[in-house]
């Protein structure tokens, strides 16, 4: 089990990687939320599952932390059916929209927790289960001060790595420069990743434009992704 340490934590309960905003919900939003959160959501639980019993298959499962309003969760989720989706947010307001999305479009392959993702891979993911970690937009933390709250650095890169399966892949996808490059090096020195590219990844054609990404182009910000995947070796077996 990780736990964190004042000065280097894998999570903490002061240290958060998100802010939790008071934003408004929609009727919609709240409306699907009462309704349909028992039946597509996981609640949070100090205990691991078991992929088998959610998802009534064996296919892999790919995890997506942060997913927002979930826009691109629900098409990737949508144009993979062979596959299953879990995705992690805190906001109450996107979790009400993508459930809203998995009436709409039919899905069975997703399920939601509403909760900080770091918690739910040490208590609830075994290790070496994961086939890919997506992190679409992460919150960038731009200021010194908070460089402590970004999700992508060492320890939390060992915790996602720790998860993936062998031959699973992490992939990120940000428009903000300094935190590409820190994550990049962070992802690097993560003992049992290697990089699919020399440095940053070519756009991913499957993955759909996200509403950060959108706010992003309108900035005239470049989009930088990497792409990394878990070697095979002891971790893997352990
Ligand atoms: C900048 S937004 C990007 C949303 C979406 N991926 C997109 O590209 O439009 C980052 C999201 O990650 C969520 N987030 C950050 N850290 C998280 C954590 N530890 N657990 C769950 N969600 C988290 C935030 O609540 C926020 O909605």
């Amino acid at each position: 089990m990780d736990t964190s340490d004042d000065t280097n934590p894998v999570y903490s309960r002061e240290i958060h990687t998100y802010v939790l905003r008071a934003g408004r919900m929609t009727e919609a939003q709240k409306r699907d939320y009462v309704i349909h959160s028992a039946r597509w959501c996981i609640p949070f639980q100090e205990r691991i599952i078991n992929y088998t019993d959610i998802f009534e298959n064996t296919n892999p499962v790919t995890v997506e932390i942060g997913f927002g309003m979930g826009k691109a969760t629900a098409i990737i989720a949508s144009d993979n059916p062979d596959r299953n989706y879990i995705g992690i947010e805190v906001h109450r307001a996107g979790v009400g929209r993508l459930l809203g999305e998995i009436e709409r479009r039919g899905l069975t392959n997703l399920r939601i927790i509403e909760h900080d993702a770091l918690e739910v891979l040490a208590y609830m993911l075994p290790d070496n289960s994961v086939s890919a970690f997506h992190i679409f937009f992460p919150d960038p933390w731009p200021k010194k001060r908070h460089f402590k709250r970004r999700l992508v650095q060492r320890p939390r890169t060992d915790l996602l790595a720790r998860k993936l399966s062998c031959g699973g892949y992490l992939y990120m996808a940000t428009d903000w420069e300094p935190y590409a490059e820190s994550a990049c090096q962070e992802l690097q020195a993560t003992p049992t990743l290697i990089n699919n590219h020399e440095g940053y990844a070519p756009r991913q054609q499957w993955r759909p434009e996200t509403r950060f990404e959108e706010k992003g182009l309108k900035a005239s910000h470049n989009i930088y992704e990497l792409l990394f995947t878990k070697r095979d070796g002891e971790a893997c077996r352990e």
